[in-house]
């Protein structure tokens, strides 16, 4: 396969000043593309962990710039860094994150917000920044750091919280981008990088540094960053060389006769039972098999409301077909 370059492209990185954005900014770099280091400006005296990460891209022949303004207040002239440096925008790979752990009811509102802000906050308003110059591209790829931590974590209610935050807005970015061509995507990484410091167990840990090096991340990231790469609204579970591709699903649904609380308790196994799950892939697909189960003759209803009715996206014309039922009003 032909070497996947990123020739006449430019990047931003967030946080990249060390850990996976760093190395994402490498691999890009490597490959040709022109990348905006960015992380938060150094404390006084100490060195920029993104004016060093550039040093070493430029030493290699790469093209890079270090960039210090916060993902939270300051996406605005992150982007503006981009274009007055380069003059485009086709890359955006949001990864800057702290990670704090402290119990819910503990938690300091100030800090919780912050953590919560970083991700969250922050890959929103790099998004809302970089999207007219992605859209303009013409070829615009997102990927979105979240996390196994969005499945939950004692102790990381914000962090949490804010990745399964990310997920949707991934999700939902994917669709809207869809008629620009822009394409977003979401990873959940597992690497050795100074925030993995909080996992204790000896053994856990020297399997994650000896197998888990950030590198591995940033080929799958490299690989969705690409302008050839079309996959989109899709959320990758990777580390080490393997990555799995992640689905929400459903079990069948369970009704009740009579929707009274006492009806659900008494349904409450059937709830828990069964492995029939299947995936689900947007709000439109759930809510039309919500339809179907409700009322199997739901497409003929909608074909007689007309075109002022609801509307059925791609995704419900194909819910409607694997229930067996014909979006035209015919019954299969
Ligand atoms: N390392 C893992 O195993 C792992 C697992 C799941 C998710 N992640 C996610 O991957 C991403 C990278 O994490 P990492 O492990 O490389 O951690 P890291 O601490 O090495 O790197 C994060 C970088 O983000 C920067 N940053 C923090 N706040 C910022 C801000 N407001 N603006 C700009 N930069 C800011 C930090 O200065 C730091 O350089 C994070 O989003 C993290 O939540 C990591």
């Amino acid at each position: 396969m032909a070497l996947m370059d990123f020739a006449g492209r430019v990047a931003i990185v967030t946080g990249s000043g060390r850990g996976l954005g760093r190395s994402h900014a490498l691999m890009l770099a490597e490959r040709g593309a022109r990348v905006v280091v960015n992380d938060l400006a150094p404390e006084e005296g100490a060195e920029s962990a993104a004016a060093e990460v550039v040093g070493y891209i430029r030493d290699r022949g790469g093209i890079a710039i270090a960039d210090h303004h916060s993902v939270i207040e300051n996406a605005e002239a992150l982007v503006a860094t981009a274009i007055d440096s380069f003059g485009q925008l086709d890359i955006i790979i949001n990864n800057a994150g702290v990670v704090s752990s402290v119990n819910f009811a503990e938690a300091d509102r100030t800090d919780w917000n912050r953590v919560f802000d970083v991700h969250f906050g922050g890959t929103v308003s790099v998004c809302r920044a970089a999207w007219p110059y992605l859209a303009r591209s013409g070829a615009g790829r997102i990927i979105n750091t979240s996390s196994s931590g969005m499945l939950g974590n004692e102790g990381f209610s914000a962090y949490g919280s804010a990745k399964a935050a990310i997920f949707g807005l991934t999700r939902c970015l994917a669709m809207e981008g869809e008629r620009v061509g822009i394409t977003a995507n979401a990873i959940l990484p597992s690497a050795w990088t100074r925030m993995a410091d909080i996992v204790k167990d000896p053994v856990i840990l020297a399997a994650v540094q000896t197998y888990f090096q950030p590198e591995h991340v940033s080929a799958l990231v490299a690989w969705l960053a690409h302008q050839n790469t079309l996959v989109t609204n899709e959320a990758f579970q990777v580390s080490g060389g393997r990555a799995a591709r992640l689905t929400m699903a459903v079990h069948p649904t369970v009704k009740v006769e009579e929707s009274t609380p006492e009806a659900w308790a008494g349904q409450s196994q059937a709830l828990f039972a069964g492995a029939d799950v299947r995936p689900v892939t947007s709000t439109a697909e759930l809510f039309m098999r919500e339809l179907v189960a409700a009322d199997p003759d739901i497409a003929s209803k909608i074909a007689e409301y007309g075109s002022g009715g609801l509307e059925l996206n791609d995704l419900g014309r194909q819910t409607l077909d694997s229930h067996g039922v014909d979006p035209s009003g015919r019954h299969g």
